[in-house]
């Protein structure tokens, strides 16, 4: 499975980055308002930090609005998908996209319905919100793993990207259920490293250590 981390965080990126575990980045505007900075400057920068799939979404929601902000954004640099909310105007432009050439990562995905259109416009990605669907009392990983058995069942080449991640539960199951990509906080990236036993263990170690003569 391939990780991405989801946030706009520049030192975020860089940490994971360093660590070797990400493989491409996810942003919405909800992550770049929190940087304060314009979309694009903090889409180029993170582009010269991660050499992967950069997801970066538009505002516009009619059709000519999000093909207009789409192309703009995709031209900035190769590694950039297009992410386009899951609405009637959003599928119609992911097919545009598709037919350019431009990679395309249909976000807000709550329902298998949804993601078989965004697959067959084409889409690279479908990202279902796991964490959004459990805070309503329903089962993200359900949806996810619907999404993932109807793509085999019909070998559609959308990936299947998890999405709303909020622990490492969700990792585990996202990897048991085979999703393609999961986007991580960068925090629960963190999480995933520590154990008890591990920290107990080399605490031990090193006390050990001190008592070999060198
Ligand atoms: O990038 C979209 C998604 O991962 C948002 O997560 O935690 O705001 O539901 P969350």
């Amino acid at each position: 499975m391939q990780f991405f981390i989801d946030t706009a965080d520049l030192d975020e990126i860089r940490d994971a980055a360093e660590m070797g575990v990400i493989d491409g980045v996810t942003t919405n505007p909800t992550l770049i308002a929190r940087t304060g900075r314009p979309m694009k400057d903090v889409v180029k920068d993170i582009c010269e930090i991660v050499d992967g799939p950069i997801s970066a979404e538009v505002i516009a929601t009619d059709y000519e609005g999000i093909v207009r902000e789409g192309r703009e954004v995709a031209k900035m640099h190769p590694n950039i998908v297009v992410k386009v909310p899951l609405i009637a105007d959003g599928i119609k432009a992911v097919k545009t996209f598709t037919a350019e050439g431009i990679k395309t990562n249909v976000t807000l995905c709550f329902s298998p319905t949804q993601a078989l259109l965004a697959a067959k416009a084409g889409a690279t990605y479908i990202s279902p919100f796991l964490g959004r669907v459990d805070d309503i009392s329903g089962e993200g990983m359900e949806l996810l793993e619907q999404i993932v058995t109807i793509y085999q069942n019909y070998g559609f080449e959308t990936k299947v990207l998890a999405a709303s991640i909020r622990h490492p539960l969700h990792v585990v199951q996202a990897a048991l259920i085979g999703s393609d990509v999961a986007t991580i906080p960068h925090k629960v990236i963190r999480q995933l490293l520590k154990h008890p036993l591990t920290d107990a263990g080399l605490a031990r170690f090193l006390e050990d250590a001190k008592k070999t003569p060198s």
